[in-house]
């Protein structure tokens, strides 16, 4: 069983391969969401959870997703292989140590852990950017090997390998930067749509995650043209599926994203 999320792709290709490779069920987070997050195992199937970094931290909708988790299961829970592959556009922080701490309350222990560097999302800060093409494949490249080797490591129900990239300071990008920008930042407070770009063609309701996107009509006028609106109801994870999948580069957040470019896995546009 692999646990999963992803905004703009990256996880979702990575999530693939290893269900393709271990034949294990692939279980999108959101839709889990709407059950009631209890699962009944009759074999010693693995678990996996799969997620993009945000902030040096597990995104909010995993977080909720493992904090309503149940499992029950024949054998000790901590019989499962348990493993955890993020993607991050540069390091992780403790993220892993975060999310081990959150299953060890569901009484899962989290025996490998890895991590792929891949083509940055995050896009709505001074200094943050998408990558360059060239850093893009090259990441692309890289991702793709160390996959490969942790699907072998993963296949195996390897135990205590830990393949990933912390950076410098991990406790202060994940405890303090981290802490910061997932108790403010994370907000659809900002997001905004250019009604002279947008063509009103519904990707963006189409690909969030958490369905707080929807398209409306500006006015009773059944001619009035539909846009996007955000809910506003503390569902957004900020994974900016809905910026970065817009064809028309309609979608803002703050003034600061005008001038951004824009990727999801397998398309890019500086
Ligand atoms: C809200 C947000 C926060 C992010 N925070 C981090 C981070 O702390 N460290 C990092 O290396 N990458 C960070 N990123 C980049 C993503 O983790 C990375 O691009 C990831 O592969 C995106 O996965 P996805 O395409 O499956 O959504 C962040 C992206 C978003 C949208
Ligand atoms: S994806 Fe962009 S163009 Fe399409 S409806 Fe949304 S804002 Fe408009
Ligand atoms: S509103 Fe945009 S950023 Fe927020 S969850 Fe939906 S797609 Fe992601």
């Amino acid at each position: 069983m692999i646990f999963y999320f992803s905004g703009t792709g990256n996880t979702r290709w990575a999530a693939e391969q290893v269900a393709a490779a271990t034949g294990d069920r692939l279980l999108f987070i959101p839709e889990e969401l709407k059950g009631d997050c209890h699962y009944n195992l009759t074999s010693r199937e693995p678990f996996g959870f799969c997620f993009p970094v945000h902030g040096w931290q597990p995104p909010h909708i995993v977080r909720q997703f493992i904090r309503r988790l149940q499992i029950t299961s024949p054998f000790a829970l901590k019989a499962h292989y348990c493993y955890a592959l993020v993607t991050c556009g540069d390091s992780i922080g403790r993220t892993m140590e975060i999310l081990s701490k959150e299953l060890h309350r569901k009484g899962l222990a989290l025996n490998s852990t890895f991590s792929l560097t891949m083509p940055e999302s995050y896009v709505c800060l001074p200094f943050m950017y998408t990558d360059t093409p060239q850093r893009e494949r090259e990441k692309l490249q890289q991702a793709e090997e160390d996959l490969q080797q942790y699907k072998e490591l993963i296949i195996d129900h390897k135990r205590d390998e830990h393949h990933t990239r912390r950076g410098l300071t991990p406790w202060t990008f994940s405890h303090v930067f981290g802490a910061y920008f997932n108790a403010r930042m994370i907000s659809d407070s900002k997001f905004t749509v250019d009604a002279d770009r947008c063509i009103h063609c519904g990707k963006c309701q189409q690909v969030c995650p958490t369905g707080d996107v929807t398209l409306e009509a500006e006015s009773t006028d059944a001619e009035a043209p539909r846009l996007p609106h955000w809910h506003h109801d503390d569902s957004c994870t900020n994974c900016l599926a809905c910026y970065h999948y817009c064809p028309q580069h309609a979608i803002n957040y703050g003034s600061i994203t005008r001038k951004r470019g824009q990727y999801y896995f397998g398309h890019s546009k500086k």
